[in-house]
């Protein structure tokens, strides 16, 4: 069986740049998202197979992993579908918001690997090794003020990763994370604040972030490194930003000697 990985959140931003990464280098992908305009148009492009999917519905993500088994199986999965809703403090943020935030980040995570591990055992009967590659954040790491309830989602996802690697020991299946810090892609921010464009732009003044493609080159090449060498947390920030709570605005230089 060639490899085969199944990219979600694969219609913009980090997935859709993923889904190329592995496709210049000849592998074979399956794209999942909500929306199939994209997913097709990306298809056009790269070959992946498209499946429209909300990992937050149980029975779109059986029938995903179905689709996935009919089609050829798979190797890879990487849970990359997520987001932030709102930056409000945790005495005023709205329930609502953060149930979206966990269903995404944290249940979708556990559905679509669940559905999806009897088809990865099955890829890794066959040739040999599997590997899950979850997309977490620096704010699974590190709490902010006003990252509430994406703080909340992604520490949990970081726990459930955890949690897996220790459930599969014994398996030939990697689990593996990777946490960016600030990554400038078109819709992460504005779904954050709600479509307020400018607000969107500022977190990206005067600084080099990461790109999507800088995070797939990253992430892809964590699934080309020889299948028993598991890179358990890669924490990936841009060189302007030395922690959450450091960013540097403005040129970088080397300090006068
Ligand atoms: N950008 C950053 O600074 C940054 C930093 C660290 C970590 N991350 C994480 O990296 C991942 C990708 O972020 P990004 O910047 O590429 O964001 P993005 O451009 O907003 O992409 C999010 C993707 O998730 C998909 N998605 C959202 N809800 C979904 C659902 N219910 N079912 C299926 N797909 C769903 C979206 O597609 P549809 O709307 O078509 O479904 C989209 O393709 C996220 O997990 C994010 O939390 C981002």
């Amino acid at each position: 069986m060639a490899d085969r990985v199944v990219v979600t959140g694969a219609s913009s931003g980090i997935g859709a740049a993923t889904v190329r990464r592995f496709a210049e280098l000849g592998w074979e992908t399956v794209a999942v998202a909500r929306r199939a305009d994209r997913l097709h148009a990306l298809a056009a492009e790269t070959g992946a197979h498209p499946v429209v999917c909300d990992v937050t519905d149980e029975a779109q993500v059986a029938a995903m992993a179905a689709e996935v088994e009919a089609t050829g199986g798979a190797t890879g999965l990487v849970n990359n579908a997520g987001g932030a809703l709102g930056t409000e403090s945790v005495e005023s943020a709205s329930n609502d918001d953060w149930r979206r935030m966990f269903e995404v980040n944290v249940l979708g995570l556990r559905t679509v690997t669940a559905a999806l591990l009897p088809v990865l055992r099955a890829g890794a009967a066959h040739g040999g090794w599997a590997s899950i590659l979850n997309l977490t954040s620096t704010a699974g790491l590190a709490a902010y003020a006003g990252g509430g309830g994406y703080n909340a989602a992604k520490y949990a996802a970081h726990a459930v990763t955890e949690v897996l690697r220790l459930e599969l020991a014994g398996e030939p299946i990697r689990v593996m994370e990777l946490a960016p810090g600030l990554v400038h892609t078109e819709e992460f921010t504005l779904n954050r604040l709600r479509g307020d464009a400018a607000g969107a732009r500022k977190p990206y003044e005067d600084v080099v972030p990461l790109t999507a493609e800088d995070v797939a080159r990253v992430l892809v090449g964590a699934f080309v490194q020889p299948p028993h060498v598991n890179q358990d947390l890669i924490v990936l920030r841009p060189v302007a930003q030395s922690s959450v709570f450091h960013t540097h605005r403005g040129p970088l230089a080397p300090k006068a000697g």
